[in-house]
């Protein structure tokens, strides 16, 4: 129990006098301090929001904490409220009142029917709610927190702690929560040999070596982190899944991980490789129906629960981008997913299959073939097929977490069958964490679309949360990508998470509310940082969009490697169907019924009739339904072609700022968290550049069409690296050429002939393997190149007038080494960095061009301005002009 942890750890003793209890507090905040000073080099869940900073005044609130109950879960939950509470309150306000007395008491609803039996628990208390109960004066009461079971405790002294972390009044309180939607899961897409299938965050912290790692304390933070948002399930694994996590050794790893979960109410789950039976199980097939195949998993799950017995259940990508699945043997989906349900039901656990299937080695010359058609046209016909315990995971929208797509019409087709949202914490396709994108309001945007179902009201949080057909099951799950590099990498980043628990325990939240909230637990309460960080949050998403595709047109970029920098053929000629169809006359994807791929007819009539028609598409998705000529109008009046070049100006200057009203909070936030948040803004503002000159120079060649405004092309203050007096440095083409300025730069590689054995980047990455899936760290790696001592130098003349300048190196910061770089004026350096960020790929292009920006240079005609690059490795100090404007 709480209270004799507490008697035992700092000697609290329930009946002690007033004087002698603060006395004991400051002995408590004491050893807490310390504790935290020393795990404040380990990666804990106070990184995130549950740091419990801050002292409101104005909140009573008993301080004393008792558990009902002895199971683990109630502990943590009330060692948790107790550390909370104490933190919060600063160990002291509720003995304002001299005679304040009373507790705060968790337990379950039926622990308080025996303990309590005076007091009811409310009828509307549902699985894994809660009840939050102040019971009496403001002298003396006693706080229930009330669980409908042990997980509902959890997450009710979680929400108690976050109303007191926001500064809510808690008197009176009397709040009953229930969640949702009963499934609410983050994926993990963690490789047993420590990587991470696009993390951006470091290594993982469930593997390493093949195993799970020994040190599982990440893991009890992280589930502590989860718990507090409502979030009761992870699924560990890569969803290309290693068979072998399914042997019997790997299996007692795995129940470590569920142990050390269990306290806060979070369940383990697991991807499997359906052809798991044949590839460890010495089955000569792994036909679904199969009935030595069924058994096999009936055994395996058998297996499982006798380790992991509130084991959640297993997640299924098959048939998918290369995973085997039941196609190899003429059987469906739900064959496939039945057959798993069916060893998994007798122990309560479940199927999350996904309907992510498709084929991608599509024809792209055959204007009907389409991508997004793929999973509504294998799961339809299904629907009513799948087992009780199936639930298909669906990807909010039709192609593949793009940075706008339409919602997938998918979640109206599965009236007979549970559904859930899948969803992107990681930021594959919206900047990997280096740029600011709270993805809340898209989220949103999906959660509250209505797909008029039957031609009525059939939003998609009704759908997932099973109440518009009366499923069962349903949910939202979240690939996550947490790793070893607190947790997310960006600090702000985290308002993601945080954001994906609150609306899966209550869609109807708002974006504002959630980063309100997390704001305030995060980093401070001062009304004016909240304000700022809130308004940056929301305005992030919107200039992402602008930047990269807007228009339905989906992120341009890469997409058969590292989904990062601008590359907008990369989506097209291939069979991976994320096609935008852009040629000299126009750009979009017809997707009519009239006229195109059909996509549209799989949207419920009402929603169809919207997106069939020109007229009524919203201009946001205008491109994902409709092939136009760039000089279709919008319904501004604006042409398509004249919108490409506005957004882009708009959203690179959206971008800068952020960087602006992020600097108006130094001082009043944490100068750490300042500093880090204000170099990725830095980052994010010259990368916003190099997006926005990429796609507008492509859109200009390709339509011919010039910007009214006379921007797109002419770049004033620039002085290109290939015009420069070159030493050392060599002119290249840069591939895809929009991702430099005027598609050149220079290097300064010695040779362009690799080692012996040893493959050019361009040849590497020709070979279609994709080395962006799980990320490295690949800077400390120099093996690739001989080691090279050369320096290489470009020149400019100043020609301009005289006066006080600002000046950006444009660079392309390369893996597999740190290279170095001088900018000097007359000799004299002003600048001095290194090329020491990681970034996709060792060819200099879109996903690694980086600015640096030197402010306040006094120049005058004559003065020599000079680049020197040092290469280092295979980073061969390449950049591709400098830009000078004037100070403001
Ligand atoms: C994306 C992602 C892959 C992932 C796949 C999936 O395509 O780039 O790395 O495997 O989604 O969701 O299965």
């Amino acid at each position: 129990m709480i209270e004799k942890y507490c008697i035992e750890r700092v000697g609290w003793k329930a009946a002690m006098g007033r004087g002698k209890f603060q006395f004991q507090m400051a002995v408590m905040l004491a050893v807490a301090l310390a504790l935290g000073g020393l795990v404040a080099t380990a990666q804990t869940a106070d990184q995130a929001w549950l740091r419990y900073g801050g002292y409101h005044g104005r909140t009573i609130i008993p301080i004393r904490v008792r558990a009902l109950g002895a199971g683990s879960i109630e502990q943590s939950v009330a060692h948790e409220l107790q550390r909370g509470i104490t933190a919060l309150t600063n160990g002291s306000v509720t003995w304002r009142g001299s005679a304040f007395t009373g507790e705060t008491i968790v337990g379950t609803a039926a622990e308080l029917r025996k303990d309590y039996p005076n007091l009811h628990a409310p009828d509307g208390l549902e699985t894994e709610g809660y009840w939050l109960y102040w019971n009496g004066d403001f002298d003396k009461a006693d706080l229930f927190v009330v669980g409908s079971d042990e997980r509902g405790c959890v997450y009710g002294a979680f929400a108690l702690l976050r109303l007191l972390a926001t500064d809510h009044l808690l008197i009176p309180l009397n709040l009953v929560e229930n969640p949702a939607m009963p499934i609410r899961w983050v994926d993990e897409w963690d490789n047993p040999d420590g990587s991470i299938e696009r993390g951006y965050a470091g290594r993982s912290i469930f593997f390493e070596g093949g195993n799970v790692r020994d040190d599982l304390a990440p893991v009890a933070e992280y589930a502590r982190l989860l718990s507090s948002v409502g979030i009761n399930g992870v699924n560990v694994n890569n969803v290309n899944a290693a068979p072998q996590l399914l042997d019997a050794d790997h299996i007692k790893q795995l129940a470590r991980i569920a142990d050390t979960m269990r306290p806060w109410g979070v369940r383990l789950a697991l991807s499997v490789d359906v052809a798991s039976p044949q590839k460890i199980g010495g089955l000569s097939t792994f036909d679904p129906l199969d009935p030595t195949v069924c058994a096999w998993w009936s055994a395996k799950a058998n297996e499982i629960y006798a380790l992991i017995p509130d084991f959640a259940g297993f997640t299924v990508k098959a048939d998918s981008e290369g995973q085997p699945g039941p196609a190899s043997y003429g059987r469906t989906p739900a064959d496939a997913a039945n057959s798993l349900a069916a060893a998994l039901a007798p122990h309560g656990g479940v199927v999350l299959y996904r309907a992510f299937v498709y084929n991608h080695h599509a024809d792209w010359r055959d204007p009907k073939a389409d991508r997004a058609r793929a999973a509504y046209d294998i799961f339809h016909p299904l629907d009513g097929k799948f087992a009780e315990y199936v639930v298909i995971q669906i990807k909010e929208g039709p192609i593949d977490f793009q940075a706008q797509e339409p919602v997938s019409p998918l979640f109206a087709g599965l009236e007979h069958t549970n559904a859930a949202m899948e969803l992107e914490i990681t930021q594959e396709y919206t900047g990997q964490q280096r740029h600011l994108v709270y993805l809340a309001p898209m989220w949103k945007q999906v959660l509250d679309f209505d797909l008029r179902a039957e031609n009525r009201a059939a939003p998609v949080k009704e759908i997932v949360a099973g109440t518009s057909f009366h499923r069962p099951l349903g949910g939202m799950v979240a690939v996550a990508g947490v790793g070893r590099d607190a947790w997310l990498g960006s600090p702000l980043a985290l308002a993601n998470l945080y954001a994906f628990g609150r609306l899966a325990w209550d869609p109807n939240l708002s974006p504002e509310e959630i980063a309100t909230e997390w704001t305030q637990q995060t980093i401070n309460t001062d009304p004016q940082v909240v304000g700022t960080v809130v308004k940056m949050l929301m305005q992030s998403w919107p200039a992402y969009v602008n930047y990269t595709g807007p228009l339905g047109m989906q992120t341009l970029t890469d997409i058969t490697g590292s989904h990062y920098g601008p590359n907008i053929e990369a989506s097209e000629n291939n069979g991976w169907g994320q096609w935008h169809r852009a040629d000299h006359l126009g750009v979009g994807m017809d997707r009519t019924i009239a006229t195109g791929t059909g996509y549209v007819g799989q949207y419920p009539p009402e929603v169809a009739k919207t997106y069939e028609n020109l007229a009524t598409t919203p201009d946001d998705l205008l491109l994902f339904f409709h092939h136009v000529p760039y000089t279709y109008k919008l319904h501004d009046g604006k042409t398509v072609i004249q919108y490409i070049y506005d957004s882009h100006y708009e959203g690179a200057e959206q971008a800068a700022e952020l960087e602006r009203e992020w600097a108006t909070l130094e001082g009043k936030i944490d100068q750490k968290l300042y500093e880090d948040v204000r170099a990725r803004l830095e980052y994010q503002g010259g990368h916003a550049i190099v997006w926005r000159d990429a796609i507008v120079q492509y859109f200009l060649k390709l339509s011919e069409i010039p910007d009214e405004k006379g921007r797109a092309g002419h770049y004033p203050g620039r002085l290109e690296a290939e015009d420069a007096k070159l030493t050392g440095y060599k002119i290249i083409d840069v591939k895809p050429w929009e991702d430099a300025s005027g598609g050149k730069a220079v290097t300064c590689q010695a040779s362009t002939v690799p080692p012996a054995n040893q493959s050019t980047p361009e040849q590497q990455e020709a070979s279609g393997h994709d080395f962006s899936r799980a990320v490295q760290d690949t800077k400390p790696n120099r093996a690739l190149a001989p080691a090279e001592t050369r320096v290489c130098t470009a020149e400019w003349t100043w020609h301009g007038p005289a006066g006080r300048y600002n000046i950006a190196v444009q660079y392309f910061d390369l893996q597999g080494g740190v290279a170095k770089f001088t900018l000097d004026v007359n000799g004299k350096p002003i600048a001095k960095w290194d090329a020491d960020a990681t970034l996709p790929s060792k060819r200099p292009h879109g996903d690694n061009s980086t600015r640096h920006a030197v402010s306040s240079v006094d120049l005058k005609p004559g003065d020599v301005l000079r680049v020197e690059g040092t290469p280092d490795g295979a980073d061969h100090a390449a950049f591709d002009y400098i830009e000078v404007t004037a100070a403001p």
